[in-house]
This record gives structure tokens, C-alpha cells and sequence, in this order.
């Protein structure tokens, strides 16, 4: 295998750049021609692909989103739009293709598979809701995005004595919300993988009230609920004063922090060490520390995302 190609997908994530240029300069090292795909899967439909050189990715690695551009493109479960794909890649003699991107991306990444096709996944979703790697790229770049805008909520709601409900992404997990809820000392973290209950919720901020605690930060994982419904019906069962805050897409943006930088780099570099041994329908991995390859249909069909609930629990401990 001589010509690959790469694609991002789906929402994009700090340090896909940093994947993207590991791709191409550890790939040209090798040997290999490496072409890159505008615009995800409604790029490589469209046939918007071309040549990258070392050129290319420099001056990328500290910026967020990617240059390569992302879309979301439900259209591709479809067999006529896989094979259209699949042509444009034969077309110009590309043998094998590097899909960055979350769940919805490996399923793109399994339809060209299943059509022959030989693919390779990288993990990159600020969600880190990909099944079988403790990390997906990303991740911890979002985090300390949250994590600074919870402690700049934290000033002014204290000055207040105000509760806030901070809405974060993770449209199925509640990774983001445990994280920044444990580093930012939030008072409650609710996620969709645990039930919760609203009188407990407003009894608790009633006793810290009274126990002159000048702030609650109530962190909501958007899989959950909207955090500005969550803090209207929390509202009717206590008498203190909520606000809702919904970070929205700023936790996607940003340059990416080392670990992203490094991690990426890292699986950009494993892609192609895959190729070399002819090792596709592969998705990589971060395992206690070490890249691992998990096959790809596996990983999408057979297994499911933990978060790590744990943390739930030290924050109650904590709090
Ligand atoms: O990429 C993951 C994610 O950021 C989710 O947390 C969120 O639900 C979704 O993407 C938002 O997607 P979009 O930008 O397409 O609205």
C-alpha cells in the first residue's frame, strides 16, 4: 500500500490537527503518498480529496478544529453513496483511509470496510465516548475549556449566593460533567447514566444555604436534559435563586492542550505503523497508557462505552 488518505468527521475536536500532521509527515517518511479528504464523508462522496505535503501541516499543530474541515453526513449509512466514495478513492489509486472522528465516523469507517474497503479509526471526540479507549482526542482540551469557565461561574454566583446549573456536551455520556464537576468542586454532577432526583437535589442546596455555603454549581451533561429546564423545574422545589449556563460549542474550540498534542501525534504515528503491516479495519486505542488496536466492527457492535462513575461518587464524598 502506497496512497492513503485521511478524513475528520463528525463534531470536530482539539488535536485532530495534530493527527492529521503526524499522518502525513510520519507517512511521507515511510514512503507513502498521503491524500487528504475536505469535508468528511460529503467530501470523499463528492470526491473533494488532494494531495498533501509536509507544507501542509505546518503551522497546525497548536490549532484547534480541522483544516481538513468536518460535516456530519447521516447520508452515508446509504450502499449508493459508500460505493460513490468508494470509486472516487480508486479513482486516484487510494488504497487505504484514516477516519478521526467519534462513533457516527466509525460507522462510516465500517460501511467502507464492509465494502472492501480498507480503513483505520482514530478516536477524536471531546464526548470521549468511544467504546474500548480509555481516551478519545480532544477530551482533555474540553475539559479545562469547562474547567475555567465553571471557576469564573463559581466568582460570580458566590458574590451572589446564587445556584448555577452549568449545561455541558456529551450528547450520550457523562464523561465532560464528571470531570469538571470533580476538578471544579461542583456540588452535584448529573449525568445520563444515573438516575437523579430533584427534591434530594433542592433539600441539599437548602442545607448548604442555611449553613452560610455561598454557592451550589450544579454541572447537567446535556444527554441528560437542557440545563435551563433542569433549573426551571429545580426551582419550584426550593426557595433559592438558579441560573442555567450552557457552554455550547466553545468546550469544541481552542488550542489543544499537550496530552491532545501528544496523544494525537501518537495515533497519527500507529495509523501508519498499521498500514506498513497491512493492519486495517482497525480502530486505535489508549489503554493504561499504551496505543492498542481494537477491531472495528468489535469495538462499534459488541461493546459500550463506561464512564467512569467513580468519580460520581468521590464528588458526594467531597463536596
Ligand atoms: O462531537 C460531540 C458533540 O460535541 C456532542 O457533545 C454534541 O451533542 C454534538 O457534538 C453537537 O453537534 P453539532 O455541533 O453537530 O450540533
Amino acid at each position: 500500500m502506497k496512497r492513503i488518505a485521511i478524513l475528520t468527521s463528525g463534531g470536530d475536536a482539539p488535536g485532530m490537527n495534530a493527527a492529521i500532521r503526524a499522518i502525513v509527515r510520519k507517512g511521507i517518511h515511510e514512503g507513502f503518498e498521503v491524500y487528504g479528504v475536505k469535508y468528511g464523508f460529503a467530501g470523499l462522496v463528492a470526491g473533494d480529496i488532494y494531495k498533501l505535503t509536509s507544507q501542509d501541516v505546518s503551522d497546525k499543530i497548536s490549532r484547534g478544529g480541522t483544516f481538513l474541515y468536518s460535516a456530519r453526513h447521516p447520508e452515508f449509512s446509504k450502499k449508493q453513496e459508500v460505493e460513490k466514495a468508494i470509486d472516487n478513492l480508486k479513482k486516484i489509486k487510494i488504497e487505504g483511509l484514516v477516519v478521526i472522528g467519534g462513533d457516527g465516523s466509525f460507522r462510516g469507517a465500517l460501511a467502507l470496510l464492509d465494502e472492501g474497503f480498507p480503513t483505520i479509526g482514530i478516536p477524536a471526540t471531546i464526548d470521549n465516548d468511544i467504546p474500548s479507549t480509555d481516551y478519545c482526542i480532544g477530551f482533555d482540551t474540553a475539559l479545562n475549556t469547562v474547567l475555567d469557565a465553571v471557576d469564573k461561574v463559581r466568582d460570580t454566583f458566590t458574590s451572589h449566593v446564587r445556584t448555577a446549573v452549568i449545561e455541558v456536551m456529551g450528547r450520550n455520556s457523562g464523561d465532560i460533567a464528571l470531570w469538571t464537576g470533580l476538578a471544579g468542586g461542583a456540588e452535584e454532577i448529573i449525568i445520563p447514566e444515573v438516575e437523579f432526583d430533584f427534591e434530594n437535589i433542592a433539600n441539599n442546596i437548602t442545607k448548604r444555604n442555611r449553613n452560610h455555603k455561598k454557592h451550589n454549581i450544579i454541572m447537567v451533561a446535556e444527554g441528560t436534559m437542557k440545563g435551563s429546564k433542569f433549573a426551571h423545574i429545580l426551582s419550584k422545589y426550593g426557595d433559592f435563586e438558579v441560573r442555567s449556563i450552557e457552554l455550547g460549542h466553545v468546550q469544541r474550540g481552542g488550542s489543544p492542550t499537550a496530552k491532545d498534542r501528544v496523544i494525537a501525534s501518537k495515533f497519527g504515528s500507529q495509523a501508519i505503523e498499521a498500514f506498513k503491516k497491512g493492519k486495517t479495519g482497525v480502530c486505535l486505542g489508549l489503554i493504561n497508557n499504551e496505543i492498542v488496536q481494537n477491531d472495528l466492527r468489535d469495538t462499534l457492535e459488541n461493546q459500550k462505552h463506561e464512564a467512569e462513575l467513580a468519580l460520581q461518587d468521590l464528588n458526594k464524598e467531597i463536596s
